[in-house]
């Protein structure tokens, strides 16, 4: 089955495919530029407005897409939906969440990963909203995945997102949760 993976975020696409290998499901990606305008309140309708971005193509039966971002208690919730825009580049992101929560010791977070499904109508045909929890970590460790995961400490696994292997990552994290859950409901449809 082929089913387009509208994102142009190549580490998502790289853990999707480690996430789904024993599927038999051929991940198509966004032909040239891939833009969508995140313009939603929540994970979800974010989610939903990349997926419709990507049906211009009109190549499969089905369109997915992710949209996720780490959400800290003591902010609110932020950055949440923002988490992909909090700052210029990666590294000053994760030293804005540092210095925010600098002193602070209340530092429970988790990462939000919504997934959608469309059909090639446009019509949203499955949707998932999955969690992983843990705590920001008071200082970066680990060079593994991308994003925040230097600093989030993942619950029960001692280690931060980052110190993971990808191979563990793609079990335990937000995505493999939700992705697990539209596996299944692709099995059936
Ligand atoms: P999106 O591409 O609009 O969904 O933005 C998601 C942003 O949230 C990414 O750019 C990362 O900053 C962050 N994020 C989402 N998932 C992860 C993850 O698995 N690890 C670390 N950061 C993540």
């Amino acid at each position: 089955m082929k089913v387009t993976l509208a994102t142009g975020n190549l580490h998502k696409v790289e853990e999707i495919n480690l996430i789904a290998k024993d599927y038999n499901i051929e991940f198509i990606l966004p032909e040239g530029e891939f833009n969508p305008v995140e313009d939603g309140n929540n994970f979800i309708d974010n989610a939903v407005c990349k997926a419709k971005c990507a049906i211009k193509e009109g190549k499969t039966k089905y369109y997915l897409a992710d949209d996720s971002g780490l959400c800290i208690d003591y902010l609110n919730g932020d950055p949440g939906i923002k988490s992909a825009r909090y700052e210029t580049t990666a590294q000053k992101r994760i030293n804005k969440v540092l210095d925010k929560l600098k002193g602070i010791e209340e530092r429970s977070a988790h990462f939000t990963c919504a997934m959608v499904v469309l059909d090639n109508k446009g019509n949203l045909v499955f949707k998932t909203q999955q969690y992983c929890f843990g705590s920001v970590a008071k200082e970066q460790k680990g060079q593994n995945g991308f994003g925040y995961d230097p600093i989030f400490f993942v619950d029960g696994e001692n280690m931060t997102m980052a110190e993971l292997s990808k191979e563990r990552k793609a079990v335990v994290s937000h995505r493999a949760k939700a992705l697990s859950e539209v596996l299944k409901w692709l099995k059936n449809n």
